[in-house]
Order: C-alpha cells, then structure tokens, then sequence
C-alpha cells in the first residue's frame, strides 16, 4: 500500500494542505501545536474514517467548521493503478467515502485500501488497557490474514446480541435458547480457530522482531486468552453456565472476553517494564503484524508513528527505523527536529522531509536534506 498524494481540508488546525510528493519515508517536524500529529490523523481518517486520538469526530473538525475532508491517492500494489479515495465527516455525524468511481459503506470495506499501524502516546494502552484494546489488536491482524473472518464475526456478534436478548427478557423459552447457545458455540469456535491461527503466526513474527529490537527482554511472551475455559467445549462452558448467565442477564463466557496477554518472564508486561521498554515491546507487536501481513498477503500496511524519538535511546530508535525499513512500508514519522529521524533512520537519503509550521506544512527542497 502506498500513499502518493494527499489533501486534507478541516482537520485541527490544518485547514488547507495538499502534499504531492508523499515518499515512502515521510519525516513531519515542527515545533508543540505545529499540526504535525494532525497530519498522521487526517490519513488515519483517510484509512479508517476517524481519529485514533479520539473517536469523537467534532473535536477533530477545525473550530468553526461543519465538516471535515482528506483526500488521498492510493496505489494497493506496484502493478496496478492508482485509486482515489475521499472521506469527509462533519458534525452531525455524516460520512461520506469514495474509492474509485464508488460510494463505499462500511468502514470494513474501506480499510482494505490502507491498512494502517499506528505506534502514538495512546499505544501504550495496549499492554496497561482493558482486554479490549488488545483483542481489538489481534483482530486487525485476524481480519486483514485471515480470509473470511469478518462474516465470521459478524455472525458471532449477531448471535451474542440474540441470545443477551432473550436472556434478559424475562421470558425464555429452554428450546429457542438452546437453538441460539448452539449457533452461538458454532460461530464462536471458528473464530476462535481463526483468531489462534492468526495468533501462531504474530507470536511467531514478535519473537523474531523482538530479538532483533530489544534482545535484552528475553523472557517476552504472548498468550491467547480464548474466554472460555479450554478444558471444555465452547458448548458444554455455555451450557453449564445457562442459569448464571440468566441471573446476571449476559452471556459471560467467549470470544467476547479474549485478550492477548503479553508477559515478561509470566508477569504482566506493563507492571514490569519501564516505559521505554513498553514503547519497544508495542513497535515489536506493531512491526510483526506488519510482517505478518507483508508474508501472507504479500504488501505491506502503511505506518503511522507519532514522535518516535519519545522515550526511546538513539539505539533503540535506530533499530525500530531498521525494522521499519526492511518490511518495505510506506512510513509516516513525526519529530519536533528533523535530526531526531535523519540520524537514526538507515539511509538518510530515503527520507523526504516537510516541515510544519502553524497549520501550514511545507516540503524541505530535496537540497537541503
Ligand atoms: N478542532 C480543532 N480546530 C482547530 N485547531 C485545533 C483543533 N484541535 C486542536 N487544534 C490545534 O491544532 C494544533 C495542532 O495540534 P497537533 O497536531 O496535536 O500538534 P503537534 O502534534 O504538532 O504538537 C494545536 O495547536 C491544537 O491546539
Ligand atoms: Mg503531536
């Protein structure tokens, strides 16, 4: 996936910036408040059609604006054409994305144009956050591998909802509940399978990056958490715990509850490790699903790292660029001086540089890098 062009109307307090000449290395510098993370929101927004700062899209609308517009130029793969797309959001709520000549409707459909990583200040919550944030993690990998994942879960969460349903509305009937408790078992069995089939494959690639970032943490460990006890079967957990799920009024054990626990030596990472070594162990988690990705579908996602430099060494930030560049990714970088990338990124002569300044962002003359 690659990025070439890019125009952003409204987003912070970047009201009209139009980048021709994205690289495949893009550095954002400028001093506090210069607009530089905003740069990394508005392709976010073009990618997934929000934030990742912040899901609420009227914080993001430039103050006194009704809505919001990036438009990017996307090339999925070095042998096929170009394809716009737009996405335009605005206060009440609207969405409007093109790709191509066509409306697209659903986020899920968009984002198979530009996958995106993004390593910021908030991907911390990946090790010290709710079960949630990781499963959401995991499955951005299963849904982007995994071939038919989506429908799988979609099914599975159209099961859940019908089966919370008729438990809380007082009046169950045993058969009609058994014939969703056994749909509900079913779907969440297989994307159960596909999520541990997607998980064999990243804790795979992380052990690998790993060693390569930071071989001092030696005793790094993923853990899929199913949501169920594994002894049994899905069916025969949901089927024992019928009368608790009735008292409580939801379906407690399943997918719904898995996470993917990351442990140093079998403790929880985040309460160990310093906050540099947690930022070293979320570009670990970020790079190998990139890697995973680039093997089984044969491209890569595009990288959105905000202020790399904080909280890592220059070796450590040196090895992160390292990673970066071999997985061949279309990379978007932010720093408050150019340097903090130049100097630790493997070739300086890959970066194009673009400063910000108040809103404005201004290519540097390829002489001056
Ligand atoms: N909705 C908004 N409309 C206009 N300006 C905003 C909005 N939200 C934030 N800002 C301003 O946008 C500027 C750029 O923010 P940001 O991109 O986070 O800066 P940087 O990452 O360069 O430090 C800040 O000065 C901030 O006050
Ligand atoms: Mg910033």
């Amino acid at each position: 996936m690659f990025l070439t062009e890019l125009k952003i109307e409204s987003v912070r307090n970047l009201q009209a910036v139009s980048l021709a000449s994205l690289q495949k290395v893009n550095v954002f510098y400028g001093s506090n408040g210069s607009g530089k993370t905003s740069v990394l929101e508005a392709v976010h927004l073009l990618g997934m059609a929000r934030s990742f700062r912040d899901v609420r899209v009227k914080t993001v609308i430039s103050h006194g604006q009704h809505d919001c517009t990036v438009f990017g130029k996307i090339r999925q793969r070095p042998d096929v054409s170009l394809v716009p797309v737009g996405v335009q959001r605005s206060r009440d709520g609207d969405v409007s994305i093109r790709a191509g000549q066509n409306s697209v409707h659903s986020v899920a459909e968009l984002v198979e144009y530009l996958p995106l990583q993004v390593i910021c200040a908030d991907s911390f919550s990946l090790l010290g956050g709710a079960p949630g944030v990781r499963r959401k993690f995991l499955d951005w990998g299963v849904f982007h591998v995994e071939l038919g994942f989506y429908d799988e879960w979609q099914k599975f969460r159209r099961c859940l909802k019908q089966r919370n349903k008729l438990i809380r509305s007082g009046n169950v009937a045993a058969a009609e509940l058994s014939v969703w408790t056994r749909d509900l078992a079913h779907s969440g069995v297989a994307i159960t399978k596909k999520r541990s089939d997607y998980y064999e494959k990243l804790a795979e690639a992380f052990r690998c990056t790993m060693t390569l970032l930071s071989p001092e943490l030696d005793g790094l460990e993923l853990r899929l958490i199913a949501g169920w006890d594994r002894t049994r079967t899905y069916l025969e957990v949901l089927e024992a715990s019928t009368s608790s799920d009735l008292e409580r009024g939801y379906t407690q054990a399943g997918p719904q509850r898995a996470d993917l626990r990351i442990l140093e030596r079998g403790r929880v990472a985040s309460e160990v490790l310093s906050r540099g070594q947690q930022k070293l162990v979320v570009c670990g988690l970020k790079i190998a699903q990139g890697r995973v990705m680039s093997e089984v579908r044969g491209v890569p996602c595009v990288y959105l790292v905000d202020d790399l430099p904080s909280e890592l060494d220059v070796e450590h930030s040196r090895r992160v660029c390292r990673l970066l560049e071999e997985l061949q990714a279309q990379v978007f970088l932010t720093c408050i001086d150019r340097e903090q990338i130049a100097s630790v990124w493997p070739e300086r002569s890959m970066l194009k540089t673009f400063h910000v300044e108040q809103g404005a962002v201004t290519p540097d003359n390829d002489c001056d890098d």
